[in-house]
């Protein structure tokens, strides 16, 4: 209980109470806000590096009043065999109560949780799901587009968007977490890159979700552009044309203004500009990506107070 593996395990009702309590946190008092978790131990244990996760979750837990601790495989025991399992179970003895877990395996947090017992956050898991940035990327929408609210959930939230996810969609565990979710709120999700990077059977497409080649149309069709970073520590082998990929699917501030003047730009990060992004689109007034950001700790204090605090997560109030 209070795991957050894959954001399929969340129904619509799990991620309405998840944008409540998220509203509410931010809302709340300092010195209410700071004894929810006080006292509680954290790890974060990142087999792969992270700015935006690991320092998000990190301040959202010392912002409940909870201990943290890192736990980074280039640093502790791992680096001498030690195993994933063993890794919790030393954890678990030393009094963490809940593992943030990044790891280049996808699945591997479900062998965490299942070993451990812990609650278990999957803060990204090889190229399968990033459950928390969907989330995050969900209130930002809710936030950002007219005449919708960010505080809560519904089959309907998102009625009417289109999103076009563009990019290296193959390795993408954002670009996964996001095709499960915004459909489940009603959005329209336009999966769009070349071949190489976004295979008919890329996703295990499902309802709600059409993949599209051609940027501009897809352009033309969205409310909500999401760019997406080629992942090279993924590509493993696979040749891609960057001139060509770029003169494509770049999205810059000509295209934005010809296509789409008006749509919500995101990106998750880490962002290589002047690659999918322009910088000026990146600044731009049409940009979320800073509020993608600070969703990220809003989201994710909500996500640890539901891990350690099932039982009083969703009767939390300011
Ligand atoms: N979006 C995201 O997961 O960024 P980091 O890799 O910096 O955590």
């Amino acid at each position: 209980p209070g795991s957050l593996l894959s954001v399929a395990d969340l129904s619509v009702a799990d991620v309405s109470a998840i944008l409540t309590v998220t509203t509410r946190l931010e809302q709340m008092p300092h010195a209410q806000r700071v004894a929810l978790l006080a006292g509680r131990r954290i790890a974060l244990l990142f087999y792969e590096s992270s700015t935006r996760t690991r320092t998000s979750f990190e301040l959202a837990a010392k912002s409940l009043g909870a201990t943290t601790t890192l736990v980074s495989d280039k640093s502790s025991s791992i680096e001498k065999g030690e195993s994933l399992k063993d890794t919790g179970l030393t954890l678990r003895a030393l009094g963490a109560e809940c593992v943030i877990l990044r790891h280049p395996s996808s699945g591997a947090p479900f062998v965490l949780a299942r070993e451990t017992g812990l609650p278990v956050l999957n803060a990204g898991d090889g190229m399968h799901e990033h459950p928390s940035q969907a989330l995050l990327d969900a209130r930002t929408m809710l936030m950002r587009l007219p005449g919708r609210n960010a505080a809560k959930a519904n089959a309907k939230s998102l009625d009417g968007v289109t999103v076009v996810i563009t990019g290296d969609i193959l390795h993408s565990r954002v670009a996964r977490s996001n095709a499960l979710l915004l459909p489940q709120l009603g959005a329209k999700v336009l999966l769009c890159g070349p071949e190489q990077l976004l295979p008919e059977t890329a996703l295990g497409l499902g309802s709600g979700v059409e993949i599209v080649r051609d940027f501009d149309a897809a352009l033309r069709r969205s409310q909500v552009a999401m760019m997406l970073r080629i992942q090279k520590e993924r590509l493993a082998g696979l040749e891609l044309d960057l001139a060509d990929y770029i003169a494509r699917y770049q999205l810059n501030g000509e295209r934005l203004a010809a296509q789409a003047p008006d749509a919500l730009v995101m990106h998750p990060g880490p962002m290589i500009r002047g690659l999918e992004i322009a910088g000026d689109v990146a600044d731009g007034p049409n940009s979320a990506i800073e509020l993608q950001v600070s969703n990220g700790l809003s989201v994710r204090s909500a996500l640890l107070l539901r891990a350690l605090n099932a039982g009083g997560f969703e009767s939390v109030t300011v």
